[in-house]
């Protein structure tokens, strides 16, 4: 494991012209060789954050060290030991997937031979050595993305950012890249800071949640204890017949606060745990309500994170406030 190449963050702060506070304060520690994921929906501040460890952006106020160097007055040290594969990726369409690695390791100072190896090898281990000798503006989505991955890692970073790097990915490719995140943080002692939109993806993969909602941290911990301090298991029910959605919703919020369903049926936060089950089914059954779908639910990062700002994150769920 390598040594104080952690991410230390105090009382960060990005406001923009206009008097937008994208990042408000915030407090992060993140261990060698952890993955962090940050979590947060449109607008949270995510990226600015990212774009502020990575020495792109100067922070309004407070400070924030990255693998022992701080952003502002180290950006040079800071750039040498980060590697990142950023929301915008900058890749050109008319470039290989080999160009861009020799493009890469060039700006790092590799030699030639050293940016051919590590360039055939990081290519090889994204999936993408078939691929290599084609123009990326051939590429899908989910090899651009892999792409980004490599370029990251051409110099061997011990601190890596990745913004939300599995959005728009299909479930395979998605799987794929977080297998390889896993591997770099166990294997390589790569600390990893990744920003994401989607719940499964903190879950799975990262060690430790931070998750933001306006510029601040609302709630952190490992994806296990953050659950357990919801504590409650959710149940939700749709109607078979649509009209009785609301009759549905009114029977359920006896049993408890209600939760977030799809938008064909109604979900409670069950006060009384799964115990109350045959309950619900008694009460709707005398009500004459019929369920097409009945399931309960283990609390999720969605219940945290709804119980933090009394909106859900799955996506589609309503309107987005501004
Ligand atoms: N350069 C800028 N100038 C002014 N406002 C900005 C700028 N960049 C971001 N913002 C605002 O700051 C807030 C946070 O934006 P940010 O891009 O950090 O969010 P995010 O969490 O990365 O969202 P997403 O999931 O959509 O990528 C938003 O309200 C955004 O409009
Ligand atoms: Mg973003």
């Amino acid at each position: 494991m390598r040594d104080g190449e952690g991410i230390e963050v105090r009382a960060l702060e990005r406001e923009f012209k206009g008097g937008i506070r994208a990042v408000d304060g915030v407090d992060i520690d993140v261990a060698p060789g952890e993955i962090y994921g940050f979590l947060g929906p449109n607008g949270a501040g995510k990226s600015t954050t990212v774009l502020m460890l990575v020495t792109l952006l100067p922070p309004t106020a407070g400070r924030a060290r990255v693998a022992g160097f701080d952003v502002a007055s180290q950006g040079a040290d800071v750039r040498r030991a980060i590697g990142a594969a950023l929301q915008e990726s900058a890749l050109d369409d008319f470039l290989t997937g080999y160009e861009h690695m020799d493009l890469q390791g060039g700006l790092h100072g590799l030699p030639k031979a050293e940016r051919r190896r590590r360039g055939d090898e990081l290519l090889e281990r994204v999936g993408l050595a078939d691929a290599a000798g084609r123009k990326v503006g051939g590429y899908s989505g989910g090899m651009k993305r892999r792409l980004d991955l490599a370029l990251a890692l051409i110099h061997d970073p011990s601190v890596l950012f990745l913004d939300e790097p599995t959005t728009g990915l299909d479930p395979q490719s998605r799987s794929a890249l977080w297998g390889e995140v896993e591997r770099l943080a166990r294997e390589d002692g790569v600390t990893v800071f990744l920003t994401t939109q989607y719940l499964e993806e903190a879950d799975v993969l990262a060690d430790r949640v931070g998750i933001i909602d306006h510029g601040k941290i609302v709630a952190e911990g490992t994806p296990s204890a953050l659950k357990a301090s919801i504590g409650k298991v959710s149940l939700e029910a749709i109607p078979a017949n649509p009209q009785d959605r609301d009759r549905l919703e009114a029977a359920l919020a006896r049993f408890g606060e209600p939760a977030a369903s799809s938008p064909k049926g109604a979900a409670v936060r069950l006060d009384a745990g799964a115990e109350e089950l045959a309950d619900v089914v008694r009460a709707l059954d005398s009500e004459g309500i019929a369920v097409s779908d009945l399931q309960l639910h283990q609390p999720s990062l969605d219940d945290v994170f709804l119980e933090k700002t009394g909106r859900s994150l799955d996506v589609d769920d309503g309107e987005e406030e501004k």
